[in-house]
């Protein structure tokens, strides 16, 4: 089948697009498109034509399996020249996505006509790059430079509706696209290049506060600026030439390491969807989902399914603490009303789909049962037991455990192959990460039932099998412990802060761990006191810092000592002696750690710990691991996650980090298999 194929209607050729999945701009897609715009050209019967994608979708972009690759002519800006000077009218029919390099072709037509849901926009810089086709030339023109930076550094994706109002279509079609597009181009009596338009003045303050809004929110990345300064160029420089440095900037970015580490990112949430043993396992259908537990994890996993519009059982044992869960529920939709991100209707709507209730044989109408109680094995072994007893046949009973034996878990049930592990992170409402446990018994149709409910809920699910704090939280304690060791031998935990955050963490470890509270780890660390092999290396200093009600932020002071009402904490030389009087207690003499070291030492061993979930079967893949970490603990996206980053080092250098971690850690360390797992691909 020819990636693209002219068919005839009247005098209207119609241009089908046939490169599923997604119909991405491909060579073979580019090269087509040149012979089909040669044949329309030549053909004096033809009067116009329509593009069109074949399936379920316009071109969502370009082929991103192409980039890192050498260039292959003709590139894309050479199809929209050669639309450009053919003299017969184009008309754009979109559906589905028309994103990137395909948004791009549709502004190099003549006219643009979409279904309603059709998404349109310019990702690119979510990939590290910025739009290569005449993007950031096309859109100022039509919308003006400052609601082009904002679309483009933001990387927004516009309903078909809305991009209509901001004139970026020129129609929705009700009916059929293709006929609607037929009928536009037969109507077409003369081209409509947008190259041709000029770009509207603007306020030039409005500008630059537009870009510099641009920069913040895209966390100054380069080609969030390289973005802006090409939106700028359409009213600086003739269009042929900007749409030259465009491309540049664009060819300069696509081969740099940001784009490679985004690229992985976007293969690895597509590769994470797919989980070996669940092909042709039938999912179950979710209506209705009951949450157990009020607090601040339960009611955020209620507000997920809640926004995704399904009705939610909130089971809470006491009355009180189930009207304050219902109080923070209303009480952070009533915040996105006050800042305009949500109307009040809506917000009725969602508290509408909650049904408070402190009877626990409420989860019988549940297809979901999502349990988020206090964090210990017996209290969870009691309450499956309850749930087996009233939850109907065929319901998932997932816990949100973030650490312990989901296998175990699901003995105290008689169905354990309808048991899993949902693991939210906090808040729950807000963070994208989903670690779904798979259990021993899981069976294949729970699983996809929970791959399913995920992408409802809009987040982003990564398998793990069972093992202490699966994949995030098992690498989150042993890179605290290393960091912890760091302090103990030298470094003071603003330094290590400091450092990690010059790799591009939004935040040190220290400073997680005084937002998180020290309480949490402080009571992991006393359930794992029983199997701690006495010999192991234990930093006394964090338990230190609870036994004297210094909790973090919540209360005043941590491993920093806050301010009334800061976030940022300040140094404090209470903890400095605190930590130099454990040093002094085991003998060791502290020494200075560079900002270089302490980044070496925190991230080798994330990749080491890494590597042995791989080894045990924990984690399935690298780039699994990559996602959680990314995800869901801050890791910079442009790093790509702990392996990504890995496997772009000097293995000699990486080896030689690994062993001072091992004579660091002491007794019981272990090594992973970094080299077998940190691959290029
Ligand atoms: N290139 C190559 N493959 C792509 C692709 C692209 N642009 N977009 C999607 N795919 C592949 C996916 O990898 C996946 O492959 P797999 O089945 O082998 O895993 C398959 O298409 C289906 O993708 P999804 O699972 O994401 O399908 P959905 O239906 O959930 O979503 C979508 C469809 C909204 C189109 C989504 O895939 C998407 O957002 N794609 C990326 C769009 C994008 O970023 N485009 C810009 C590219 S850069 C560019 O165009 C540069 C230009 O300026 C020159």
């Amino acid at each position: 089948m020819a990636a693209v194929a002219i068919e005839r209607v009247g005098a209207v050729a119609v241009v089908v697009i046939d490169n599923p999945p997604v119909n991405a701009a491909s060579h073979a897609v580019r090269l087509g498109l040149l012979d089909a715009v040669a044949e329309i050209d030549g053909d004096p019967a033809i009067t116009a034509a329509v593009v069109i994608g074949a399936g379920t979708t316009f071109v969502a972009g370009a082929d991103i399996r192409e980039f890192g690759k050498p260039l292959q002519e003709p590139q894309l800006p050479r199809v929209l020249d050669a639309i450009a000077v053919c003299s017969k009218p184009f008309v754009a029919a979109l559906h589905g996505a028309a994103l990137g390099g395909g948004f791009e072709l549709a502004l190099g037509c003549d006219a643009r006509v979409a279904s309603p849901g059709t998404i349109v926009g310019l990702p690119e810089v979510s990939l590290g790059i910025i739009p290569g086709a005449g993007g950031t030339q096309h859109v100022p023109r039509l919308v003006g430079r400052i609601a082009a930076i904002e679309m483009i550094c933001a990387a927004k994706r516009i309903a078909a509706d809305k991009a209509l109002a901001m004139g970026l279509i020129d129609a929705v079609a009700e009916g059929d696209l293709r006929s609607a597009a037929v009928a536009h181009a037969a109507g077409m009596k003369a081209k409509r290049r947008l190259r041709d338009l000029p770009v509207p003045a603007e306020d030039a303050a409005a500008i630059e506060a537009a870009a510099q809004a641009a920069l913040k929110a895209g966390r100054k990345r380069p080609q969030v600026q390289a973005a802006i300064d090409a939106v700028k160029l359409s009213a600086e420089l003739p269009y042929a030439a900007a749409m030259v440095r465009e491309r540049e900037i664009f060819q300069q970015l696509r081969n740099g390491p940001e784009a490679a580490a985004l690229r992985h990112l976007f293969f690895a949430e597509r590769e994470a969807a797919k989980v070996p043993g669940m092909e042709g396992a039938k999912s179950r259908e979710v209506r209705r989902v009951a949450v157990i537990g009020a607090g601040t994890m339960g009611a955020g996993i209620a507000m997920c399914f809640i926004e995704a519009g399904l009705p939610v059982t909130l089971v809470e044992a006491e009355g009180a603490a189930l009207e304050r869960g219902m109080a923070r529920i209303r009480k952070e939709y009533e915040r996105s009303v006050a800042s305009g991100k949500l109307d009040a209707a809506e917000l009725e709507r969602r508290i509408a789909r909650l049904a408070p209730t402190t009877e626990l044989a409420s989860v019988k109408d549940a297809d979901l049962v999502i349990e988020a109680v206090f964090e210990d094995m017996a209290i969870k072994k009691e309450l499956f037991a309850k749930l087996d007893a009233l939850a109907k046949p065929g319901a998932l009973l997932a816990t949100n455990t973030s650490y312990l034996d989901v296998d175990e878990i699901a003995s105290a049930t008689g169905r354990p192959e309808d048991v899993l592990g949902l693991h939210f992170f906090s808040p729950a409402n807000v963070m994208r990460l989903l670690e779904v446990v798979r259990a021993d018994k899981t069976a294949p149709e729970v699983l996809a039932t929970a791959m399913a409910v995920a992408k409802k809920i809009r987040k982003l699910p990564v398998v793990a099998r069972v093992g202490d704090g699966f994949i995030g939280n098992r690498i989150w304690g042993a890179y605290r412990q290393q960091t912890d060791f760091m302090v103990e031998d030298g470094a003071l935990p603003q330094e290590v802060d400091a450092a990690i955050e010059g790799f591009g963490f939004a935040m040190g470890p220290f400073a997680v761990s005084d937002l998180a509270g020290l309480d949490i780890a402080f009571r992991n660390r006393r359930r794992l006191d029983a199997t701690r092999d006495p010999r192991a290396r234990y930093f006394e200093v964090s338990d230190q810092l609870c036994e004297l009600k210094r909790y973090g932020q919540k209360s005043g002071a941590g491993w920093y000592r806050y301010a009334e009402g800061a976030r940022r904490g300040q140094p404090d030389p209470e903890v400095t002696a605190l930590v130099e009087k454990a040093s002094a207690a085991k003998g060791i003499r502290r020494r200075a750690f560079t900002a270089e070291e302490i980044r070496w030492r925190a991230l080798a061993t994330m990749a080491n710990e890494a590597a042995q979930l791989l080894d045990e079967g924990v984690a399935m893949r690298a780039s699994d691991v990559d996602l959680v970490l990314v995800n869901g603990y801050g890791f910079p996206r442009h790093e790509g996650g702990p392996l990504f980053w890995a496997a772009r080092q000097d293995p000699a250098r990486l080896g030689q980090v690994l062993d001072e971690i091992a004579q660091s850690t002491g007794h019981g360390f272990r090594r992973g298999d970094v080299a077998r797992w940190a691959k290029k691909g």
